[in-house]
């Protein structure tokens, strides 16, 4: 796809091994790293190096893909084995986003027709490149959708960063803020600087600076302050997982700019991907919600900032009950309330369109 855009790609392939855009090392420096083992591939998930559903997903797809480069015995049958214990290990690597286990068993299940390793091989690389090039389609059509929803002059909050590098690109909540640059359309983003980690402000204020977007930063807890002062007119963020009524895991914080959106009475949106949606689960009270780190929360650049033996409760996401949503924009269009048939109604007509 052409794009105008001045961002790195978070993942790329290289054959021998996967080019990753180290995005710990952002916003102070803009490097890559090299993946050339399925241990590399874990550890780079787990450490967020890569971080965001779709891309997290995309680094797993590549990461079997390398792994079956790797392996040497000729039995197919063999082979299927080892393949679905380098999914069970990849998987292992962070709970939440479900990204990652959807790209993973599109996988394992585009070599189940495949009748040799050297054919395996290759079927491999092929789906994990397809999962990525759609994964930047879908993106676009995300982008053209939300804006729709957004007019001239707006001024928009968002959590995290559901941006380019956390995709394949372009983003999902923050892809019509790229686009509003492209089609000249002012908008104003305020980004939460997204605590523990720091997503917002280490990744989503740079990604926003570089493609010209007009960014402000906040700590989340000035979101109230800032939706009343700064006549905010929308909130939009990205997605972990969205169970079969709607419910939505997203980055820590969400819940409560949820809260906020209706208690001031403006739109609360969810820009996701359909890879993003798991019609398995009934309600948001069946996903399972990553903890982390104590130090995530004592330390700050490796500094100690809270004493010695303190209790600590670090959950990396929350969810969000459908009601709170005012709308799902989805590459297929948006979805606004009666999620539950919406939500069956679209992947009803997704494998109808296989
Ligand atoms: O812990 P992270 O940084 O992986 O959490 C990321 C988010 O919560 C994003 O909003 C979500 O994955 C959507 S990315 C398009």
């Amino acid at each position: 796809m052409n794009t105008t855009l001045p961002l790195p790609r978070s993942v790329e392939w290289n054959d021998t091994h996967i080019t990753l855009l180290d995005q710990q090392a952002l916003p102070l420096a803009v490097e890559y790293l090299e993946l050339k083992t399925l241990e590399d591939v874990w550890k780079a998930i787990k450490t967020l190096k890569v971080r965001g559903a779709p891309a997290i997903g995309i680094t797993a797809a590549f990461g079997l893909a390398l792994a079956a480069q790797q392996y040497e015995n000729e039995s197919i049958e063999e082979f299927r084995k080892q393949l679905q214990k380098y999914r069970d290990y990849l998987a292992s690597s962070r709970p939440t986003a479900v990204n990652l286990f959807w790209a993973l068993d599109r996988m394992v299940a585009s070599i189940k027709d495949v009748i040799s390793v050297n054919e395996a091989k290759t079927t491999l690389v092929h789906e994990a490149i397809r999962i990525q090039v759609e994964d930047e389609e879908v993106c676009y059509s995300i982008g053209h959708h939300a804006l729709s929803l957004l007019n001239k002059n707006d001024s928009i909050m968002t959590i995290c960063n559901a941006g380019s590098i956390a995709t394949a690109y372009y983003g999902t909540a923050l892809a019509p803020f790229h686009l509003s640059v492209e089609k000249g359309i002012p908008l104003k983003v305020y980004a939460c600087e997204t605590r523990p980690v720091l997503q917002g402000s280490r990744l989503t204020a740079w990604e926003l600076q570089q493609s010209g977007v007009d960014v402000t930063l906040i700590t989340d807890n000035m979101a109230a302050h800032t939706i009343k002062t700064k006549k905010i007119n929308a909130i939009i963020v990205g997605a972990d997982r969205i169970a079969a009524n709607g419910d939505t895991a997203n980055k820590i914080g969400t819940y409560g700019l949820a809260l906020l959106a209706k208690s001031f009475g403006i739109p609360f949106y969810v820009a996701a991907p359909l890879s993003t949606f798991d019609p398995t689960i009934a309600s948001g009270d069946d996903i399972p919600i990553e903890e982390r780190a104590a130090e995530e929360i004592t330390h700050l650049n490796g500094k100690r900032i809270a004493p010695e033996g303190i209790s600590v409760y670090n959950p990396a996401f929350d969810v969000t009950p459908n009601e709170l949503i005012t709308a799902i924009i989805t590459e297929k269009g948006i979805i606004t309330g009666n999620y539950k048939q919406e939500i069956q109604r679209l992947f009803a007509h997704q494998s109808s369109s296989k």
